[in-house]
């Protein structure tokens, strides 16, 4: 048998060299090399620590911590030496560091496996995630809330089964929206509470037998605390399912918003104007103007989707403690945080920017008998029972449709031909207007009502930057 003269760390009890497709296949340097600026972070806090502990002398530390610096500046500048065969970002930045400063270098693993230094990394990689995904989210959140303040006497035909239902504001339709983006925000911030707990000092699964200060680290790192279970630390990954759970969320939230964008751009509907810079053109049709970043933005829902689904189906049944499946973790992790940046900014750059076509969106309103619950309404409160009402206005909504003819356009005797209870004043309710301002409670769509909604969203936005 050969001895390997390899390059890898843990080669000590073997007798004969990996298979070099086992050295490819088991890898992840390629991919978790992302974890870099993290797994250097800890590693310092880690020396540090060791120092203060007494495990390493002062020296060592500051030859530790000044090999790490500039290996960071070698990768940010592209001129660091990745090798497959020293298998993962962890073991290629420690031997290159040992390379550059000598023995100190393998001193810095002391009282730390790969299995708690890696649960640390990611866990503050995706807790810097989430900051720059709650501030996009602030972002569009404040785009939404411009457009519903211009657009907030703007009414739009809302939709039930996609048919008309009843008149709303646009404004009030794009807080929808908002509300929809304040809960994910939530959603993500939450998630960060739980997954902000440091596994560092677990070591592999058991803990450590050095006498380490894990509050030091877990202050230098701000973590909220250390974690009370090694074996639970190095092994959950339910923070991931957490993270891309809310992102699938998210993305459903997203995919919703481009279904209505693509309705409404399209000319059958024509209630929209998407900007020229955030669409495409077809290669054949000359007349075509495609609403491509927004299906993207929808089809992006599945992707994410389909990350959860793997998160969920890796950490099914896995026993206690860490297991190699976990380096499966990253990719689908890594995917869904850029497939949620890019989706956040096109949407925070794109929805605030579209045309509203005010006269299509009126006219589509009166023309689907949008205002039928209005006139159910009055004849309540003229002693009517709804349900006959229902069937009174049912009655006046089939004449109507027979006629071609909004109820808003019948005449009086028209209207009394349906009920006698019907006066004059039924024509001020009968106004996409009167409808819409009729709903004048917290939570309703009268503009008065949107224009509160609007300013509490503001002091909100205010108070968050
Ligand atoms: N690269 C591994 C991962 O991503 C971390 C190393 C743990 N490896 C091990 N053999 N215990 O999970």
């Amino acid at each position: 048998m050969t001895k390997r003269t390899s390059s890898q760390l843990w080669t000590g009890r073997f007798t004969e060299a990996t298979d070099a497709f086992v050295e490819a296949f088991t890898a992840s340097e390629h991919f978790d090399r992302r974890l870099y600026a993290q797994d250097i972070r800890g590693s310092i806090a880690h020396a540090r620590m060791l120092a203060t502990a007494g495990v390493l002398s002062d020296a060592e530390r500051d030859a530790i911590i000044e090999g790490l610096a500039a290996l960071r500046a070698d990768i940010e500048q592209d001129d660091f030496d990745w090798s497959p065969a020293l298998e993962d970002v962890h073991m290629n930045i420690e031997k290159r560091l040992t390379d550059r400063i000598g023995e100190a270098g393998k001193k810095l693993h002391t009282g730390r496996s790969r299995n708690d230094q890696v649960a640390t990394d990611i866990r503050l990689y995706l807790r810097d995630a989430i900051d720059t995904i709650c501030a996009q989210l602030l972002r569009f959140q404040q785009g939404l809330v411009d457009l519903a303040e211009r657009e907030v006497d703007t009414i739009l035909p809302g939709f039930t089964h996609l048919q008309v239902a009843q008149p709303v504001s646009f404004g009030h339709h794009m807080l929808a929206w908002y509300e929809m983006l304040v809960r994910d925000q939530e959603r993500f911030e939450d998630c960060r509470k739980r997954m902000n707990v440091m596994p560092l000092g677990s070591a592999a699964l058991a803990g450590t037998s050095f006498p380490i200060d894990r509050d030091m680290t877990c202050a230098e790192l701000e973590f909220d605390r250390p974690s009370r279970n090694s074996l639970d630390a190095v092994s959950d990954r339910d923070f991931a399912l957490e993270f891309t759970a809310a992102a699938s969320i998210l993305l459903t939230h997203t995919s919703r918003m481009a279904e209505e964008m693509i309705i409404w751009a399209s000319p059958l509907v024509d209630f929209i104007d998407l900007p020229d810079r955030y669409c495409t053109g077809s290669s054949i049709m000359p007349q075509k103007k495609n609403p491509d970043v927004a299906e993207i933005v929808r089809g992006k829902t599945a992707r994410v989707n389909g990350h959860l689904m793997a998160l969920l189906t890796l950490m099914k049944s896995q026993p206690l403690a860490y297991n190699r499946d976990n380096q499966e973790d990253k990719e689908p992790l890594f995917d869904t945080v850029d497939t949620v940046r890019d989706s956040l900014h096109a949407f925070a750059d794109m929805v605030p920017a579209m045309q509203v076509k005010k006269d299509t969106m009126y006219a589509a309103a009166k023309k689907g008998f949008a205002t039928a619950t209005d006139l159910a309404d009055y004849l309540v409160r003229k002693g009517v029972p709804f349900r006959d009402a229902h069937a009174i206005v049912g009655a006046a909504v089939r004449h109507g449709v027979e006629q071609d003819m909004d109820l808003a356009d019948m005449d009086l005797p028209t209207l009394r031909g349906f009920s006698e209870t019907i006066d004059e004043d039924v024509y001020k309710i009968l106004t996409l207007e009167g409808s819409v301002a009729a709903r004048d409670h917290f939570g309703g769509t009268a503009p008065n009502q949107v224009r509160q909604r609007i300013a509490e969203a503001r002091q909100r936005l205010e108070g968050a930057v």
